[in-house]
């Protein structure tokens, strides 16, 4: 889809729609692979992670479920990556195979808390899952099962990211235009 709603905002396109589309179905078949024999259960953070998990869910050949956890950040971000749940899972993860799967990690402060959470609930295993990896800004170290993309240090829009809500409709990955981002308030 050609945006003309968006496309004089954004600046350049990262990873395209096909790109995106090639590495979410070789994600999907590691995953098939890596998981035969079971039945995962994919938690997906909202709301940056909805159009991701929706695709890759379709390319897992297995017998998957897929649960929803929505969490807001308590005060600067950075501080603490402290999180408070908003939205719990529906159901029990205890003795489930859970993967974790996130639209993007940057500091992994959010994701290393989540982890915490998860953990306590006892999962048989629990592996993570991300999109976009913006390493150079990691603090909280964090294993990555599955990775689609490393991301240098940009702050990208699309495939369910966005920029004050705005942009998650965008079928590719990309940067914003700078007068768009002047106010970007992001740690
Ligand atoms: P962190 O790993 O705790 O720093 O936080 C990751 C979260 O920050 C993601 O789930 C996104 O909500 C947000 N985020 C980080 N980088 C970007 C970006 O480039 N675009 C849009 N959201 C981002
Ligand atoms: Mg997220």
């Amino acid at each position: 889809m050609k945006s003309k709603f968006f496309s004089n905002e954004i600046e350049r396109v990262v990873f395209t729609e096909a790109e995106i589309e090639a590495v979410v179905a070789k994600m999907g078949r590691q995953i098939t692979k890596d998981y035969a024999g079971r039945s995962p259960l994919l938690v997906s953070v909202l709301r940056g992670g909805m159009i991701f998990v929706a695709d890759l869910m379709r390319h897992i050949d297995l017998p998957v479920s897929v649960d929803f956890m929505a969490i807001t950040s308590y005060g600067p971000k950075a501080a603490s990556g402290v999180v408070q749940v908003v939205k719990d899972l529906d159901d029990p993860i205890t003795k489930r195979d859970v993967i974790v799967v996130e639209d993007i990690i940057d500091t992994g402060l959010t994701l290393n808390y989540l982890k915490q959470i998860l953990l306590a609930k006892e999962p048989a295993s629990l592996s993570i899952c991300t999109l976009l990896d913006k390493s150079v800004r990691r603090i909280a170290n964090i294993p990555l099962a599955y990775k689609g993309f490393d991301l240098e240090d940009v702050f990208v829009v699309g495939y369910g990211l966005d920029f004050n809500q705005a942009y998650r409709n965008l079928p590719y990955l990309g940067v914003l235009k700078e007068d768009r981002i002047k106010d970007l308030n992001f740690i």
